[in-house]
């Protein structure tokens, strides 16, 4: 057994997609989020910076005592996490590999993609794909735009509706199309609006979430203690509208309330 909180970050309020499936999942596990609000967005920035904000938050969560770390971000898993893996004692679980796993399983051989620029560029989920599952096709493709308006709220108004439509009018006889971001779940009902009824869409959180429930049984680092789960979310920057896009997702003001700067 472990009582140690889990530590998870995103650039902004994206991860919290991920939190809340870890939550569901495992409810008796406390959490520790870090959203690099003062950084964001991490999607258009180099390789080099995101390695470098990605040591300094996985620091920050080794500072605060936790016995594992999630990066619940796309950009930050797929340019850094082989990187940081190196570098760390604490085990590091990104969204990529758990949802591979998954779609191997579902046996898929067209599977679409869409991510940040950044995420894209790095080839990280076509490598991982192809690595997986040689000969499957992979269409991927650069949404930029949609972070910066998850971070906003701006996820159900006209121009979030345009802006999927756009994104997604190319994205055509995928069997899967996998969330690649973080913040895209915001976006789901729209996405799934502009795609075949029996196209899966992939919330990479759930595959997290199932991957860290096998580490914590295989480790034995299961919380055993009675009490209510807690829940720390911090910001590197507050000036933002991470509460308000995050009480969307959390339906919990209890979480939001307790929100600080770190
Ligand atoms: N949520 C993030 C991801 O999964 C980052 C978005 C951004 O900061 O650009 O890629």
């Amino acid at each position: 057994m472990d009582n140690r909180p889990i530590g998870m970050f995103d650039s902004g309020v994206g991860g919290i997609t991920v939190f809340q499936e870890v939550r569901k999942k495992l409810p008796n596990e406390d959490i520790i989020y870090i959203g690099d609000t003062a950084s964001f967005p991490y999607g258009s920035k180099s390789k080099e910076t995101i390695i470098e904000l990605t040591k300094k938050r996985i620091e920050d969560l080794i500072q605060k005592n936790v016995k594992l770390i999630v990066i619940a971000c796309g950009t930050a898993t797929s340019q850094a996490l082989e990187e940081v893996k190196k570098l760390y004692d604490v085990p590091i679980i990104g969204i990529i590999e758990p949802t591979i796993e998954y779609l191997q399983k579902k046996n898929y051989h067209n599977i679409g993609v869409i991510a940040t620029t950044g995420t894209i560029r790095s080839k990280g989920w076509q490598k991982a794909i192809n690595d997986k599952i040689p000969n499957c096709l992979i269409q991927a493709k650069a949404c930029p735009l949609l972070a910066p308006m998850a971070e906003e709220g701006w996820i159900e108004n006209e121009i979030a509706k345009l802006t999927v439509h756009e994104y997604m009018k190319e994205m055509k006889n995928v069997e899967a199309l996998i969330l690649g971001c973080t913040h895209y779940p915001l976006f789901r009902e729209l996405i799934v609006s502009e795609l075949s009824s029996n196209v899966e869409v992939i919330n990479t959180g759930e595959m997290v979430s199932n991957a860290v429930e096998l580490y914590i049984q295989e480790h034995n680092l299961k919380n055993m203690k009675n009490s209510e789960a807690n829940y720390q979310i911090y910001l590197t920057d507050t000036e933002c509208n991470f509460i308000e896009v995050a009480k969307i997702l959390l339906k919990d003001e209890d979480i939001v309330r307790h929100i600080q700067k770190i």
